[in-house]
């Protein structure tokens, strides 16, 4: 473990006890624009807690022991370089890989051994963007968003109707349900992803790279999405994302992951302060430093 890894809010400069329970300061911080880390977090209630989580993917230690807690109400960012396990660390919190050792906990419940049909009913409470959206082109929009009600419910269609119009409107695409995906520009079908993402009204929202491929105004629109449902929905997001811009301005806490662990966990000034090489040269994109780039 690295002196930089700091999982746990308490030990970060400007997330201390002390300021979080002093009334005024809590108050000075909710007139704030932005919503900072103490507005929306509950510290009381952990919504995922990865504990010593060890992966071996084709003969290579992927995780070594990583320690992730993530809490009810705040985005938390992760950012790594490609191939450092960001993607295979999310597959763990949705059940689509176990652990070789450690523990997964989930909503305050032990999911480490948890089988797949019984994780099945538990994903229905997460909501997943991946990365391509992942939108059916032979289905509308609407019918994409559709699909997992009609698949895993008995919703009727008219109570199926108004549940999709509803994400459609959190993601400003009320008008755009009965477009193809190739009628869409790449930031729509981010939306339109992450409507269909929260059509079962999930506690928790992960995202694989949501502004991957757009442009920034595109971006930022997806961005802005994002902080809308944390504090409109009061969803708990994790974001797995590259953008330094994105992270910036969605992550109550932004961690990064390197050599299997965390290296460093902390509010985006803790980031951007960093006394460690490792993350100032990732978020410097500085070709010469601990990271080898070949
Ligand atoms: N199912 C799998 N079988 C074997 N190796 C895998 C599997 N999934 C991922 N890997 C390997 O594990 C490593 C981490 O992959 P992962 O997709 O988590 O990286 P990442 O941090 O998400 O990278 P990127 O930023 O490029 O998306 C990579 O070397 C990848 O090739
Ligand atoms: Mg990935």
């Amino acid at each position: 473990m690295s002196n930089h890894e700091t999982n746990s809010p308490h030990q970060s400069e400007s997330t201390k006890p002390t300021e979080r329970l002093e009334p005024a300061k809590v108050e000075m911080k909710r007139k704030a624009t932005t919503k900072k880390f103490f507005d929306t977090v509950d510290l009381g209630s952990e919504m995922i807690h990865l504990s010593g989580l060890k992966k071996v993917l084709s003969n290579r230690p992927i995780l070594r022991g990583l320690d992730l807690t993530v809490y009810k109400g705040e985005t938390f960012v992760i950012i790594g370089y490609s191939g450092t396990g960001k993607s295979v660390t999310i597959r763990h919190i949705t059940g689509l890989m176990y652990a070789d050792e450690g523990s997964v906990s989930v909503f305050g419940r032990d999911v480490t051994k948890l089988p797949p049909a019984e994780y099945a009913e538990l994903r229905k409470e997460m909501g997943v963007l991946f990365q391509s959206g992942a939108l059916l082109n032979w289905m509308t929009v609407f019918d994409n968003v559709a699909l997992p009600l009609r698949e895993h419910t008995k919703m009727t269609e008219t109570e199926i109707r108004e549940r999709v119009m509803e994400c459609l409107k959190h993601v400003n695409m009320q008008d755009a349900g009965h477009k193809f995906p190739s009628e869409i520009s790449g930031g729509m079908k981010k939306r339109a992803g992450l409507a269909r993402a929260i059509v079962f009204q999930p506690k928790l929202v992960l995202y694989d790279e949501p502004t991957s491929g757009l442009d920034p105004v595109m971006s930022n629109q997806v961005n802005e999405l994002t902080n809308h449902m944390r504090d409109e929905l009061g969803l708990t997001q994790v974001v797995v994302t590259h953008d330094m811009n994105a992270a910036y301005m969605i992550g109550n806490r932004i961690g990064m992951l390197y050599n299997g662990v965390m290296e460093q966990v902390g509010t985006p000034d803790d980031i951007k302060n960093s006394k460690s090489a490792v993350v100032q040269q990732f978020i410097s994109g500085a070709t010469k430093g601990p990271h080898q780039v070949v």
